[in-house]
């Protein structure tokens, strides 16, 4: 029997969740199990970028919550009402629930767990922290043996790439807004991200993970980005520091009993720093842990396809659940597999290549080197003398994409020169 999904939501993060489930080409075999069985919307006149059968679609979300048939309801329309009822009426009705929602969890999480416990169901939420990073399934199991001592992430993307475009472009704070808005990275009130709102809720999500308590989001220091102009982006990119929304929960001593501090902040982070480096809508999440030392997370932190990866992850994790018996190994953790994948020989690779040759010095090897690499279609990004080896010449070469075997054919002829004494260097390019 197909699993029956109730979405709650089709806009940004709804649509990419809907297109990902209705083309299963390369995925995992048990999304095959998911059947698209209700998504409520405000709008029924909107045009919508899916198309679903008839009668699929509905305004009456209620409707969905309590329909005995839905199995797994899907909460992607944001907002705190009536976004937290449908939530607790989908769990008192036996459902499992995935949000996205994290100004929901952040306020209301100590009652929507208490209310998933009562009923025996799982809330999902991979998707609130870090779009389609995978953070908060990590922090549950894979490193939860771990002592947390810090948790330091960039974890709003519409910021990050305010902050990346005023710091790369020296664009406007309100232009680039107004263009995270349009690729769909902000939420519907953009004051949320633009004044750490959002980063906040989210840290209060992945402190309470890591450090195993639940946050009170009013302890959550919290600025935004608002102060950070032009100047202060130049000055600190002159002293060797990059602006980033920095979201903060780390131990104030270093016992494992002492006291949180949670905050989000606009922080000068050296360029050395892993997080100085990420940019644009990107997020990354750097957890330092005893005895696992630091873990960074990277990804695409906003956006319809990012998000609709995690969200539809949690509900794989929910339908592996819902089919797992005491007959039934949990189809996630036993291996599926049954054929090998096809691998495409060495020989066929297409990549560039650096090689280093030491030459007899006189005139007509580097023309030399130039024929044969044409003759078998190797065609030379650069090529240059870089100077002397006792009483050979070291040439260097770049080339441009190449299939692996013309190029090994071209070095072989090469290697038969009269005036190639080596080929010490041999590496591919990225
Ligand atoms: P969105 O584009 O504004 O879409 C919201 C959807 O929910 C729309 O389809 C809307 O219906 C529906 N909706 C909202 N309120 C409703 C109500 N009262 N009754 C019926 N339908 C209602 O929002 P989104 O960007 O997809 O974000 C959804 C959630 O995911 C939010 O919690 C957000 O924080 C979270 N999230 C978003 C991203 C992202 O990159 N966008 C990433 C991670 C998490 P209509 O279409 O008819 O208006
Ligand atoms: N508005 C959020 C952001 C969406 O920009 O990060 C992802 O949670």
């Amino acid at each position: 029997m197909g699993v029956k999904l109730g979405i709650l939501g089709l806009g940004t993060v709804g649509t990419g969740t809907v297109q990902l489930l209705q083309d299963l080409v390369g995925r995992h075999p048990l999304l095959q199990e998911i059947e698209i069985y209700r998504v409520g919307v405000r709008s029924l006149s909107k045009p919508r970028a899916v198309e679903l059968p008839e009668g699929i679609i509905t305004t009456d979300l209620e409707a969905i919550v309590n329909d005995p048939t839905v199995d797994i309801v899907v909460e992607v329309m944001g907002g705190l009402e009536p976004a937290r009822s449908l939530i607790l009426k989908a769990l008192s009705h036996g459902k499992h629930v995935v949000t996205a929602n994290k100004a929901a969890i952040a306020r209301f999480g100590a009652e929507i767990f208490t209310a998933a416990n009562q009923a025996g169901v799982y809330v999902m939420l991979e998707a609130a922290v870090g779009g389609g990073i995978p953070v908060i399934q990590p922090l549950k199991q894979s490193l939860s043996v771990n002592q947390i001592n810090a948790v330091t992430g960039i974890v709003n993307g519409t910021t990050n790439y305010i902050l990346t475009r005023m710091q790369t472009e020296g664009s406007n704070f309100d232009d680039v807004l107004a263009d995270a808005q349009k690729l769909g990275y902000a939420e519907a009130d953009p004051t949320a991200d633009v004044d750490g709102l959002d980063a906040a809720d989210k840290i209060a999500i992945l402190a309470s993970l890591g450090f195993g308590g639940r946050i009170h989001l009013e302890d959550v220091y919290c600025e935004g980005i608002r102060q950070v102009s032009k100047t202060d982006i130049a000055y600190a990119e002159k002293l060797g520091f990059a602006i980033k929304l920095l979201a903060i929960a780390k131990r104030t001593f270093s016992s494992p009993s002492s006291p949180l501090s949670v905050r989000v902040h606009p922080t000068l982070v050296p360029k050395a720093h892993p997080l100085a480096s990420i940019n644009g809508v990107y997020n990354a999440i750097l957890v330092e842990g005893e005895p696992i030392g630091q873990v960074m997370f990277f990804g695409p932190g906003a956006g319809a396809g990012a998000t609709a990866s995690a969200v539809s992850a949690d509900i794989l994790n929910l339908v592996a659940t819902l089919k797992t018996s005491t007959t039934n190994p949990n189809p996630l953790l036993a291996c599926r597999h049954q054929d090998y994948c096809e691998i495409a020989p060495i020989a066929e690779l297409v990549t560039r290549f650096y090689a280093r040759f030491l030459t007899k010095d006189r005139p007509g090897v580097i023309g030399k080197l130039g024929t044969c690499f044409g003759n078998f279609g190797v065609s030379l990004e650069s090529i240059v003398q870089t100077g002397f080896q006792e009483e050979l010449a070291e040439i260097v070469v770049v080339t441009y994409d190449v299939q692996e075997g013309n190029f090994r054919q071209a070095l072989a002829e090469i290697r038969n020169l009269e005036a190639i004494d080596s080929i010490p260097s041999i590496l591919r390019v990225l």
